[in-house]
């Protein structure tokens, strides 16, 4: 497969669901899988875009004699390729998780046994394991490879890179380094997304921090290659509905990949409504795919801009705080021309306005996150 196709292959950011954020290591079983499958289509996540079903970090077996990796016989009865065919007749894609050194984070975080998972040495057997068995998406995950391999971050990830280029089969490519070695600076030719922090925890200073770190990397993405500030912690810890709005709105406006990592059959109805609010999954998904870049910043607020398909702009001003707060953003700060006729779309609300001074100004409840898509009219 060609670059050019590689990232066609994510020509906007993937979305989808991954076990690591509900199950860990411990809970992982091929029934999990399968009903977080069948609980995106059943709720709507899959129509609203949710498609791609990523099984994290243990459900390795160890490698039979020829050296290929096998499932655990216990959590996964039926086999990968089962799994993976059952997922596809939903109508959704499959993904998996590897690593390029000789352990797992599982290995290391997990007491996870040492049944020699890595793909150190094993690269090509291993992409064309995973090609064999319907993997649409792989998940290659650094765990402190710096040990175990001889290769840096660039290297090692190239070296999965030109086996998955060798396959027949498309597979997104997914690399995770925690943003330690700068991988916008690399991975943009090599990589579909590449992680930029350490690991999200489903609480409010772990989301606002995360944001924080994305402000300097707005100009690296672009179509088929995101930066990726991990998963979404919707329907884990004990984040309030702003919050999760918060969260959400600005993973939006950051051209996210948008996995969920929670029991989607049980998830609040409130939050489903979240997940798939048309506006800003299509914010998400724009194909001009420009990550919003931060435009003022202080106690009272964040305001944040993203230039859309179509000449439209996306506004986000986001309240970190806990008390309501008053946000303004002139025209001039965001960059949008002064223009006869512009109308607000007020992405919660649903509504529409036509603004009348040069500006977007409004009251942001706290922990909140209003958004308003621009359109130039006329
Ligand atoms: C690392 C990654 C996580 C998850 C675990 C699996 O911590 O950052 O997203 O994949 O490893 O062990």
């Amino acid at each position: 497969m060609s670059d050019q196709m590689q990232q066609q292959l994510a020509a906007t950011p993937p979305m989808g669901w991954n076990s690591w954020n509900q199950v860990r290591c411990e809970g992982l079983t091929e029934r999990v899988v399968l009903e977080a499958a069948t609980a995106l289509v059943d709720r709507g996540l899959a129509a609203a875009g949710y498609r791609y079903v990523v099984v994290d970090d243990c459900w390795q077996g160890g490698r039979d004699e020829s050296g290929r990796l096998v499932s655990d016989p216990v959590r996964f009865p039926s086999g990968i390729p089962d799994l993976a065919a059952r997922v596809h007749e939903l109508g959704l894609r499959f993904g998996i998780y590897a690593v390029p050194g000789a352990q797992t984070c599982a290995n290391y975080y997990d007491d996870y046994p040492d049944l020699d998972l890595g793909s150190y040495g094993r690269e090509r057997l291993d992409a064309e394991t995973f090609a064999g068995w319907g993997v649409d998406y792989l998940k290659y995950d650094w765990c402190r490879a710096e040990q175990t391999t001889p290769y840096t971050r660039p290297e090692a990830f190239a070296l999965m890179h030109d086996e998955l280029a060798r396959l027949r089969r498309p597979i997104v490519y997914a690399i995770s380094e925690y943003g330690e070695g700068e991988p916008w600076r690399w991975a943009p030719p090599i990589a579909n997304l590449w992680r930029t922090t350490a690991d999200i925890a489903p609480e409010w200073p772990s989301i606002v921090s995360i944001i924080e770190q994305q402000a300097a990397l707005a100009e690296f993405a672009r179509p088929g290659a995101w930066n990726d500030p991990d998963m979404l912690q919707f329907g884990n810890g004990a984040l309030t509905l702003a919050q999760n709005r918060s969260h959400f709105a600005m993973w939006c406006m950051l051209a996210a990949p948008l996995f969920l990592g929670t029991n989607v059959a049980s998830l609040a109805e409130e939050l489903i409504e979240v997940l798939t609010n048309a506006d800003l999954v299509a914010i998400d998904q724009d194909p001009l795919g420009r990550q919003a870049r931060r435009v003022a910043t202080g106690d009272a607020g964040q305001v944040w801009v993203r230039e859309l398909a179509g000449g439209d702009f996306a506004v986000a001003l986001f309240n970190q705080t806990a008390e309501s707060t008053h946000i303004s953003a002139s025209f001039d700060l965001l960059g949008v021309p002064v223009h006869a006729t512009v109308v607000a779309r007020d992405v919660w609300a649903g509504s529409l306005q036509q603004l009348h001074e040069a500006s977007v100004s409004v009251e942001v409840a706290a922990f909140d996150t209003r958004v308003f898509r621009l359109s130039l009219g006329g």
